[in-house]
């Protein structure tokens, strides 16, 4: 398939000047406490490794000062785009993620990526995320229960979800959905247990007249993500769980340009036999804080 700008989740600016301003705010800090009090040791260590990286791959590739100023001019613009979230979602955060993953329990998660928002409709289960009158799609349900590592169901448990529309548009970084469609925090049953009626999101590209896809399509990298929905599952006392799911068959999986996808966290929504809407479930484990 080829990437259009239609199936773009939206224009460069756009998105990343919302991306940039969230995340100067420090409101999509989940996971750690951002900046100040650095080691020095560490900060040796990691921006000289980094750095590092960078000489042996001008060392290694002979970069011109061709190369060297279309870099800076590159940057530049990642700057000029408010980019810098998206790129380092992009390239960076899965690795990240990793390191993160290695001391959870409980279910598997991955990143978070740049589009999350807080401040989003609260609804109880069972419920139907914010969408348009004639919201075009697939009619899906997820449903499931939230339970800690050792099996309690988690009551107050909160499942904060957000998806792009059926073109693979997300609301509040492109100008087709309206504000907070197909976004919300639904709050689980006594027994931790969900039910959320949305549609079936669609694979996208990150932007492709900014600089992270320039520079994505110049190198002949896919810039597609396969469909997917964001969870931020959260529940007081617990470790919280920031994840996507995924589709079986879909196109891109094993070709993420995030990097994101995982097969433990892939879905495959069955008929319901109510029109053409599917459900799938899915559980959500939580470790103790
Ligand atoms: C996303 O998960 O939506 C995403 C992640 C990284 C970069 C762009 C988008
Ligand atoms: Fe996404």
């Amino acid at each position: 398939m080829t990437a259009t700008s239609d199936q773009s989740v939206s224009d460069a600016v756009t998105a990343g000047a919302h991306a940039t301003e969230i995340a100067r705010s420090g409101a999509s800090n989940l996971r750690g406490t951002a900046g100040g009090g650095a080691d020095p040791a560490r900060v040796s260590a990691v921006v000289g490794a980094a750095l590092e990286g960078i000489r042996a791959a001008i060392r290694d590739h002979e970069v011109t000062y061709e190369e060297f100023d279309a870099f800076k001019q590159w940057l530049i613009a990642v700057s000029d785009t408010g980019e810098w979230p998206l790129f380092l979602d992009v390239y960076l955060e899965f690795e990240v993620e990793k390191v993160a993953a290695a001391t959870q329990q409980g279910s598997i998660g991955t990143i978070l990526g740049p589009f999350w928002l807080d401040g989003q409709a609260q609804l109880d289960s069972p419920a139907t995320l914010p969408m348009r009158d004639d919201e075009p799609g697939t009619p899906m349900i997820l449903a499931g229960q939230v339970t800690a590592t050792d099996g309690t169901p988690l009551a107050g448990a909160k499942v904060d979800i957000w998806h792009t529309d059926s073109d693979g548009w997300y609301s509040g970084f492109a100008a087709k959905p309206p504000a907070g469609n197909l976004r919300g925090v639904v709050r689980c049953d006594d027994q931790g247990r969900f039910e959320i009626h949305t549609r079936k999101p669609a694979p996208y590209t990150i932007p492709l007249d900014g600089p992270t896809g320039q520079m994505t399509q110049a190198a002949g990298w896919s810039p597609w993500r396969p469909a997917h929905i964001h969870l931020l599952v959260t529940a007081p006392g617990h470790r919280t769980l920031t994840s996507q799911l995924f589709f079986t068959g879909d196109p891109y999986l094993g070709n993420d340009v995030a990097s994101a996808d995982k097969p433990e966290l892939t879905l495959d929504p069955q008929p319901t036999g109510n029109g053409d809407e599917v459900r799938a479930d899915r559980d959500f484990v939580l470790e103790p804080e």
